[in-house]
């Protein structure tokens, strides 16, 4: 059969026993403003899960060696035939390792959680208008070692847990009514990183459908340079071309304006060979006045760029970009937009409470809100690229980003890891650094700096616009180093050294990559040893680090030193220096594993705070009576003044760089400071003693959610007393229930060995947080949500929350619910007399039997006689249990059916038609033979899928 008839055949096909999961509402996609003819698809329904690894099938004979070793023939979980149907559903994001339980024994720095090895299985439908598109599988984030199958052909393996995978799947798609198999196999034994990784498909799935030419996935570079006076907007576009013929396209790029007012429009004409990529560049007419992008006011602009052949439009993909200049010198530090700006960042690592490192986009937003309320003003991801969502919030919310490579490594695959970092994130005006390794043994060597430069020719094939620096914490004095083969140097830690540094190498631009590591436990304020908590003074830090007051005040003395990058901005799962069990997650972040506040975040805003007043407060006022209490003001005023139950203790001149301290006897009542500019009270903040818990109350991060399945958002907890103060040492056990879906929970104590999943949290410190996620909305109705709240002795909190509808239903990819289909069949040479239904091959004798799948009738029988197809399948075990059908989409001719060589079944009418065979309950393996009665002239042969589902439902 032609391919043509095979097509046709193909949409014949009867839809028997597919549950498509149908695509439903959202918003979000990894390019959410794709437009035009390309489909780009969620894929995190459908999803089956299998927690543990799965041996593949030993080989003994030949036949079964020859045919494992063949595209389409994987073995065991990787073959589409394996029996998924009593997995476990899971919606992607998925970090499985979020869900373990936290146990001694297990890695101190993935937080004690069990990884290991865990499978995927996801069977997709693509229609037969599908048939001709190009179409790719992306994976954006696997942890960590990832296999990937496809109906049965290995299609990639990815050895890092921060890139994504892309996997052109065209060659390898059915079409119509087939199951397309896709497996995943995750190894997260492997560490990339010493802190907490999650494990599996913890970021988004999608697939993407577009046509024969097309823009390949990151293949607009578009990132405005200013050369003189002039902006020059140059533009790098890759097709690719998965047709048959070569074709001459056009290229329009168009600038837009937020108001999506055109400013330019540059063109190119291209030929993309058949089966190869192709590059054109455009430049736009120079502009002289942008609106630039700035920490204050991060302007977009957006790129459109459409490829076109004649009236046809070929694809269309639009670009987020920005106008900006950056600049680092060496005496006097950093730059935007010829401005000076001391660098005021934080190091992050990707996880949160509740969630691990499948973060949703709405609590990725409430934590770069937290961050700019800290007044930073940019974050380096330590140590790895990050989530393509978060890098596109940082360039709306305004943060300058020091892009970060995991693995250093100059070999092949390492090399093309960091190619992809730098061709997914350049267009991102946030970008301001490409970091290529942290703290390796071999920075100081001649094999490092040759590894160095390696990597940073890499980076400045890609873009030449911002410079590499690599985080180094040793070796900057030898003869040859890392530091000569970067244009920007980053110091970790090392703070004594940078005097000296900056002697050696006046010319080479500086700044603190990573500083401070100091503990903190959110809101306790004696240190105990013994209980592991760390005390909220900022007057403990690591050996090589230094408390968050001494840090800064380094670097801000320092013009030299572009900024600073605290370790870190908020804790994070494992790393739990400096104790290790019961403690499972860190101490260094300016806020909780939650993103409420430590004391270090009313430090930094003193600090770095200049447009607006800042008063903290620590600590609380519930003490024992006769105790002396350290009361600590973080202002950046002229003044402050204490008062303890109305008397001043004392008014003191305001030191930003080490805060200022009163002791004072504890008596109930409060404490409250006054902050003055000048002779002018600008600010007071109050701390009052409470009574004791008597309610629970449920504060919302946002008022509303989009009702896309999606959207999330953290909700604060809080035990209150009478008049509604929080109560700073509340521990109750809270336990959630309403229709919100609860997908984390947390309450920042490092110690708590609590599961982040379910519905019970306790309290730490009067806090706890829980993460809701939005239903799907179906239609547009407003709908309401509400998240209950109950501990024993305290009144119960109940919040609603108003579901928004999303503009626009999210485009999802069609799934179906496993299902065995029997597609592997051979064909015996053509017989004489019928033959016996169990023969077979000899099973070193690969060649006198023939492949074939179904689907392919056999055209005109030549001569009459007799044909034997067979196949062997082990039925899924419920089958196996339970019986079953096996179902022939189509039949052409007159056969009889054998299972096992018993006849179970006879077509007598030679005309095309569906058929449905019983088979009784059996364990193991078997083999269906079809012997066709041939009649010179006349078709035979099957139409569409065969499969075997469970029994018929009466
Ligand atoms: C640094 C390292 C970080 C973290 C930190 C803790 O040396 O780069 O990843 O481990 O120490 O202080």
């Amino acid at each position: 059969m032609n391919r043509r008839e095979l097509f046709k055949s193909a949409s014949a096909l009867a839809v028997v026993g597919l549950l498509p999961q149908v695509a439903i509402a959202g918003t979000n996609g990894p390019d959410a403003a794709d437009k035009g003819p390309r489909e780009t698809l969620l894929l995190d329904k459908g999803w089956r899960f299998h927690d543990g690894d799965i041996a593949m099938p030993v080989l003994i004979t030949h036949d079964q060696t020859y045919n494992a070793a063949k595209a389409g023939r994987a073995l065991g979980a990787a073959s589409p035939a394996y029996d998924d149907s009593d997995w476990t559903e899971v919606t992607l994001p998925h970090d499985f390792v979020s869900f373990q339980p936290i146990e001694n024994g297990t890695n101190v720095d993935q937080g004690y959680r069990r990884r290991g090895i865990v499978w995927y299985r996801n069977h997709l439908k693509f229609s037969d208008a599908d048939r001709g598109k190009h179409i790719e599988l992306q994976l954006d984030g696997i942890a960590t070692f990832a296999t990937i199958w496809f109906n049965g052909t290995l299609v990639a393996r990815n050895w890092s847990g921060y890139n994504s995978t892309y996997i052109d799947l065209t060659p390898y798609v059915t079409y119509g009514d087939s199951d397309n198999a896709l497996v995943v196999r995750v190894d997260a034994t492997a560490m990339e990183g010493w802190w907490y990784e999650g494990g599996g498909i913890y970021r988004d799935a999608w697939i993407v459908k577009r046509n024969p030419v097309h823009i390949v996935t990151d293949g607009v570079f578009a990132h405005p340079v200013k050369e003189g006076d002039e902006w020059k907007v140059p533009i790098e576009v890759t097709l690719n071309n998965s047709g048959t013929k070569d074709k001459t396209v056009q290229i329009v790029c168009t600038l837009l304006d937020a108001e999506e007012r055109k400013i330019s429009e540059g063109f190119i004409d291209l030929t993309v060979p058949k089966l190869g990529n192709a590059v054109g560049k455009a430049s736009m007419p120079a502009l002289s006045d942008p609106e630039l992008w700035s920490i204050e006011t991060p302007y977009l602009y957006r790129v459109l760029t459409r490829v076109t052949e004649g009236a046809e439009v070929w694809d269309e993909v639009t670009t987020t970009c920005g106008f900006r200049t950056e600049r680092f010198d060496a005496q006097t530090g950093f730059y935007l937009n010829d401005k000076p700006l001391k660098i005021k960042g934080v190091c992050l690592h990707q996880d949160h409470a509740g969630v691990g490192c499948a973060v949703p986009e709405g609590v990725l937003d409430f934590r770069l809100r937290k961050l700019k309320e800290l007044g930073a003003n940019a974050i380096r991801f330590s140590h790895n690229a990050q989530n393509k969502a978060l890098m596109d919030a940082c360039d709306r919310h305004g943060f300058l980003v020091m892009a970060e490579n995991r693995n250093f490594n100059a070999s092949t695959d390492y090399l093309e890891q960091l190619e992809w970092l730098v061709r997914r994130d350049r267009n991102h005006p946030s970008v301001f650094l490409w970091s290529v390794f942290n703290e390796e043994p071999m920075q100081g060597t001649e094999q490092g700096y040759e590894m160095v430069r390696r990597m940073s020719a890499v980076v400045k094939a890609l873009d030449t616009s911002r410079p590499v620096t690599a985080a180094m914490n040793d070796g900057l004095f030898t003869a040859l180093n890392v530091s000569d083969a970067v244009d920007v140097v980053g110091i970790n830690y090392q703070q004594h050294q940078y005097d000296a540094f900056h002697a050696a190498h006046p010319d080479i631009p500086m700044f603190s990559s990573e500083d401070t590591s100091a503990f903190m436990t959110r809101g306790e304020y004696k240190t105990d040893a013994v209980k592991h908590i760390m005390a909220s003074y900022d007057d403990d830090a690591a050996p090589w680090g230094e408390t968050h007051r001494a840090a800064w005040k380094e670097i801000s003395a320092r013009p030299f030193v572009a900024g600073t990058f605290v370790w870190t901005g908020f804790d994070y799962h494992g790393e739990p220096t400096p104790h290790t069990w019961p403690t499972n997650s860190s101490f260094f972040g300016i806020m909780d594993l939650c993103g409420f506040e430590k004391t270090a975040f009313y430090i930094h805003q003193a600090q770095w705070i200049d447009d607006r007043p800042v008063l903290g407060l620590v600590p609380h006022w519930n003490w024992q009576s006769g105790d002396k209490v350290r009361v600590m003001a973080c202002a950046n005023l002229d003044e402050v003044e204490l008062f303890v139950n109305g008397k001043s203790a004392g008014k003191q001149a305001v030191d930003r760089l080490n805060m200022n301290y009163w002791t004072v006897d504890y008596a109930p009542g409060f404490i409250e400071v006054r902050g003055y500019r000048g002779s002018k009270l600008v600010s007071k903040v109050r701390n009052e003693t409470t009574g004791k818990a008597v309610a629970l109350r449920l504060v919302k991060d946002r008022p509303t959610l989009i009702g896309d399945g999606r959207d999330a958002m953290p909700i604060r907890v809080e035990a209150i007393d009478a008049k509604g103060r929080v109560v700073p040492d509340a521990n109750h056990k809270v336990t959630f229930g309403g229709t919100a879906a609860i997908i984390g929970l947390g309450n920042g104590d490092p110690n708590c060995l609590e599961a982040e999943k379910g519905d019970t949290r306790s309290l730490f410190n009067g806090l706890a947080q829980v993460i809701i996620q939005a239903p799907e909305m179906a239609g547009n109705a407003a709908a309401v949500i509400n998240l209950t709240a109950r501990a024993e002795s305290l009144k119960p909190a109940n919040i609603e929350i108003r579901l928004d509808a999303p503009k626009a239903a999210t485009p999802r990819q069609p799934t179906m619910l496993p299902m065995m289909v029997l597609d592997s069949w051979f064909r015996a040479p053509n017989a004489t007399a019928h033959p016996d239904p169990n023969q077979r091959a000899a099973d070193t004798d690969m060649n006198s039997w023939a492949w074939f799948r179904p689907g392919e009738l056999f055209g005109a029988a030549k001569t009459d006689g007799y044909s034997l197809v067979a196949a062997n399948y082990t039925p899924f075990a419920s089958i196996q249990k339970n019986g079953g059908r096996v179902v022939f989409t189509s039949i052409t001719g007159t056969c009889d059916i054998y299972l096992d060589g018993q006849a179970i079944g006879r077509k007598d009418d030679p005309a095309p038609s569906a058929m449905t065979v019983a088979i009784p309950p059996f364990g193991g393996s078997r083999r269906l033979s079809v012997v066709f009665k041939l009649k010179a002239g006349e078709p035979f042969g099957f139409g569409g899928l065969i499969r075997i589902g469970g029994p018929e439902k009466t």
